[in-house]
């Protein structure tokens, strides 16, 4: 297991941040060699860290050295690279388009999706739990809209909640080089059943008002659907509501056995484990 963390510079930022809104000591220091992550670094209050590194204004770089590890270890060739042009473009007409409540996707995270899709390039997506569809936008978001820059085989959503499926629809029905997004509002556990593979990227945001995942069960429903090399992200990975269910999860995508490797993103309060078969 390997675990990324923003840049320095984007730590100092969002610390000095903490500082200005009264929320740390003015001399307080955070200690980039302690072990145990970020979360036990600056004081008690780290979900306020959390909070600004997610909306860092230096997303750009976060994400170019989130890019730059997995380079390093070689699950992208050297030179994958996303569009940021094409990714300011389609971030402009997803805020003005899409309409829904509130989610946990934070402003670092919607551009960590679209790299990793961007530079994948999967030909079949499909997440579980998509919701009103933003999640699903980010995702998808290299293959769909004005500024698509290719086109995939198929994109799938799926989500128990019919009305917020129909909700997803409407929404993508706003965009334009959506033909291959089906939207399903079904449980995950009947529509995997039908959904045929080989599925090259997997995102799991399933899960009910208790924060209860299904991630488990429907990563195991779908294991032979996914060949060699594929992709797998989990979201909410980090987050201290869902430690204690995520638990078997991350113990199953962390062995070896199952995945070759399993990366955490510990880039926001949220958090997203990317595991590849
Ligand atoms: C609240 S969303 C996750 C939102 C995400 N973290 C965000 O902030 O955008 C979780 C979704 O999982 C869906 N869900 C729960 N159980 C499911 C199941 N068995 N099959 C498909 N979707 C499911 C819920 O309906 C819900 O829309």
């Amino acid at each position: 297991m390997r675990v990324f963390h923003p840049p320095v510079t984007a730590i100092e930022l969002a610390v000095d941040k903490l500082k200005q809104d009264g929320l740390v000591h003015p001399e307080a220091r955070f200690n980039h060699d302690a072990e145990h992550g970020l979360r036990r670094e600056v004081t008690y209050r780290d979900g306020d860290l959390q909070y600004r590194l997610g909306h860092s204004s230096k997303a750009v770089e976060i994400v170019d050295a989130a890019l730059k590890m997995l380079v390093s270890l070689e699950f992208v060739p050297s030179k994958a690279s996303y569009d940021k042009t094409a990714f300011t473009g389609f971030h402009a007409e997803i805020k003005e388009t899409f309409k829904g409540p509130w989610t946990s996707i934070t402003p670092v995270m919607e551009r960590l999706l679209y790299m990793l899709t961007a530079v994948k390039r999967p030909k079949r997506l499909v997440e579980l739990g998509s919701f009103w569809g933003n999640t699903l936008a980010w995702f998808a978001g290299p293959c769909i809209g004005r500024v698509r820059k290719f086109a995939p085989e198929k994109i799938y959503g799926i989500d128990i909640d019919v009305e917020m499926t129909e909700l997803a629809r409407r929404n993508f029905a706003k965009l334009e080089n959506c033909e291959s997004v089906e939207l399903i509002g079904e449980d995950a556990a009947t529509a995997l059943e039908r959904i045929e593979g080989p599925i090259d990227f997997l995102y799991l945001e399933a899960k009910d008002e208790n924060n209860n995942s299904g991630y488990l069960e429907f990563l195991k429903q779908s294991y032979n659907k996914l060949p060699r090399g594929a992709w797998v992200i989990a979201h909410d990975t980090t987050h201290w509501a869902h430690q204690a269910d995520l638990v078997g999860y991350l113990a199953w995508v962390r062995d070896s056995h199952n995945f070759s490797e399993s990366v955490s993103f510990d880039i926001d309060q949220f958090g997203l484990e990317l595991s590849i078969k």
